[in-house]
């Protein structure tokens, strides 16, 4: 891990007010490991009460609009996310590219837009399981990252990747340390193309079932710099026992 581990829970479409007190626990608990950068993506609905309510973890949103304001009825602007509390969110996971049909280039345009907003980025990229059976895992994923990275000045800067396969997420199936060591080291050779030097240090994360069990092994892979944590982001016992495998892994 060259990076500083960044853990990152990702509530999803979980989570209402009583679910702040898991965010409290997770959050006098990160005292415990000032080695480890931790941050939450709750529902929209709950980011300004979460920031509220913690005091030395990141908040995030779960996506954003491209637009910065406008007639899209139920959608959320980077701009509000930034006045609600959020100091990131979360692009291009495979939920929103299947649910809601986004394409890289929307996606891409969606990165951008946060950053124009002053919100740093979280970018999700991963294959499918038929890519994968196919054999084509590394080249699918390194053209996904290079057709939805914000190409903008200080942009490497102020981004992050997530590995998660499609198949891995929610299914409790991780693919092999080597396959994500060998991801990893594919999507960093894109990240130097697009970057250059500023590439080298963009945090890569793995996604997909990351658990208490999982977490240690995987963080302890060279080129995974933190996790994108769903399921087992959801209550404070779980994701902390993830944080404490990414201290151990990050002091190893
Ligand atoms: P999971 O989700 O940990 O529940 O597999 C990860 C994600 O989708 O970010």
């Amino acid at each position: 891990m060259a990076q500083r581990p960044y853990i990152v829970g990702n509530w999803k479409m979980n989570g209402t007010r009583a679910m702040l007190a898991e965010a409290r626990a997770i959050d006098r608990g990160s005292e415990r490991y000032p080695g480890v950068d931790i941050a939450l993506t709750p529902p929209f609905t709950l980011i300004a009460a979460l920031r509220d309510a913690v005091n030395d973890i990141g908040v995030g949103g779960q996506d954003c609009h491209v637009e910065a304001k406008g007639a899209h009825t139920g959608d959320v602007s980077a701009a509000m996310l930034l006045d609600a509390g959020a100091e990131f969110v979360i692009v291009g996971h495979s939920e929103r590219r299947a649910d809601h049909g986004e394409s890289n280039q929307v996606v891409q345009a969606k990165a951008l837009a946060a950053l124009e907003a002053g919100l740093t980025v979280i970018l999700c990229v991963g294959e499918t399981e038929s890519v994968r059976d196919s054999g084509q895992a590394e080249t699918f994923v390194s053209a996904q990252l290079d057709a939805s990275l914000p190409r903008a000045d200080g942009a490497a800067e102020r981004l992050a990747v997530a590995y998660e396969p499609v198949w891995a997420i929610g299914t409790g199936r991780v693919p092999s340390l080597a396959d994500i060591g060998a991801m990893h080291t594919a999507l960093r050779a894109r990240l130097v193309a697009a970057y250059g030097d500023a590439g080298k240090d963009i945090r890569l994360l793995y996604g997909g079932s990351v658990n208490a069990g999982n977490a240690g092994e995987i963080l302890k892979v060279d080129a995974v710099d933190g996790a994108l944590v769903g399921g087992a982001s959801l209550t404070a016992v779980s994701f902390l026992s993830i944080v404490a495998a990414a201290g151990e892994a990050e002091a190893a």
